[in-house]
């Protein structure tokens, strides 16, 4: 499974940093939505799902946690840490986001408005999904 993370270019100097993130240029997609994740409680496991079509860049903003994602054939579990680090997910990709320190602030940038339809929440649902659409 080929792990897609990007390193923006932070605009640094006397005063700190700042990132600026623009789709097309440094996001792969339009950008339709902005969400993000915070006051976590300890042990929460969050996601447990995949998309059908929606893409997504993950970027801890603050604090760290950990993403797992499952292709439904291989697992990769990766770290999220730094605030200029952003993670594609792609559409039929399961992911799990767990690990969340206290202060941490998830943001998720998102190819697509909230529906509820593009969602498989079920992991077998998946696994079929992923069989019917072979090849596409
Ligand atoms: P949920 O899908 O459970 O989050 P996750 O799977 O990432 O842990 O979403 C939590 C709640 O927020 C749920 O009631 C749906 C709502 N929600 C929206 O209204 N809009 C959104 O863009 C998202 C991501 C969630």
């Amino acid at each position: 499974m080929q792990v897609i993370k990007y390193v923006f270019q932070p605009h640094g100097d006397e005063r700190g940093q700042l990132v600026a993130l623009e789709e097309f240029k440094d996001i792969p997609f339009k950008i339709k939505r902005v969400y993000y994740m915070y006051d976590t409680a300890k042990g929460v496991v969050r996601g447990h799902h995949a998309h059908k079509s929606l893409e997504q860049i993950l970027v801890c903003i603050h604090g760290s946690c950990k993403i797992l994602l499952d292709n439904g054939q291989e697992k990769k579990i990766i770290p999220l840490e730094k605030p200029y680090e952003g993670l594609y997910v792609a559409n039929n990709m399961w992911r799990e986001m767990y690990d969340f320190s206290t202060d941490a602030v998830l943001m998720v940038l998102a190819s697509e408005l909230y529906d509820e339809n593009d969602y498989i929440r079920n992991y077998d649902d998946f696994l079929n999904f992923l069989k019917v659409n072979k090849g596409e």
